[in-house]
């Protein structure tokens, strides 16, 4: 579904993704580690056009998100959930969720209503459709957020360090949703520091190190001894978030 290959950006004068190809297939998990600075976030953004490539190629589904047309079609199939909760201050969770189906998908506003409650209610929030952002917590804001990205129905989502702006407990709320859609054979590329969810959610990890994808593995082989951590790098990686 997502191909990327021999992927480059650079920034001024600093090439912040060297090389980078990775191929995701439809229902796969691929969990993206890696140090801050790495290029996660970058890999990300050039994913869903929000960056443009200084070399290489991306596809979504055989779309070129370089060009207009293939990332508008990219993302009629596609969502990203931020770390940072971007919804509209002054629109209730009801309305950040029905907006883009109402304009983009040209839903009815009933039909769309209709939908967004049920994606409340799957993620525990059914009483809060009609609070403003300020009036819900971080973890509540989080899941509406995904609920606005359910929303429109996409066949691959890209999540961006979703819980790090979040306390433990409410870290847990967004996880279980996570692992819930998990489970629906959503795909996914999932930027992450939380180890030991990447390791229960995701059918593949990619270790970034500055700017290349140092290993590409199944998750069980990257958790293995004569795998990911017969690495040295990755090893070291491991045993540094253990300690946290
Ligand atoms: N718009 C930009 N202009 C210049 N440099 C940038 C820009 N965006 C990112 N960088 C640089 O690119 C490198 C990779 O950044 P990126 O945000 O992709 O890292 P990351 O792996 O997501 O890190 P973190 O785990 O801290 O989120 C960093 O050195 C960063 O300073
Ligand atoms: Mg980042």
């Amino acid at each position: 579904m997502i191909r990327i290959k021999d992927l480059v950006k650079t920034f001024d004068d600093s090439t912040v993704l060297d090389g980078v190809t990775l191929d995701v297939n439809a229902g796969e998990i691929v969990t993206v580690l890696g140090a801050s600075g790495s290029g996660k976030s970058t890999l990300i953004r050039c994913i869903n056009g929000l960056e443009r490539p200084s070399g290489g190629t991306i596809t979504v589904d055989g779309n070129d998100v370089t060009t207009k047309a293939g990332l508008a079609a990219s993302r009629r199939i596609s969502a990203t959930v931020f770390q940072l909760f971007n919804l509209y201050p002054h629109m209730t969770a009801l309305g950040n969720i029905t907006l883009a189906p109402v304009e983009v998908l040209g839903k009815s506003k009933a039909e769309a209503e209709e939908q967004a409650r049920a994606l409340l209610a799957k993620v525990g929030l059914a009483g809060h459709a009609d609070k403003y952002p300020q009036q819900l917590s971080g973890g509540q804001r989080q899941r509406v957020g995904i609920c606005r990205a359910l929303a429109m129905q996409p066949r691959y989502i890209l999540l961006d360090e979703v819980t790090s702006a979040l306390d433990p407990e409410t870290t847990g709320e967004v996880l279980d949703i996570l692992q819930k859609l998990a489970t629906e054979a959503t795909t996914m590329v999932f930027v992450t520091h939380e180890v030991a969810f990447a390791r229960s959610i995701s059918t593949r990890i990619v270790f970034m190190e500055a700017g290349k994808l140092l290993v590409d593995m199944p998750t069980e082989e990257f958790f293995a001894e004569n795998g990911g951590l017969a690495v040295p790098r990755i090893r070291q990686f491991l045993s540094q978030i253990r300690k946290d």
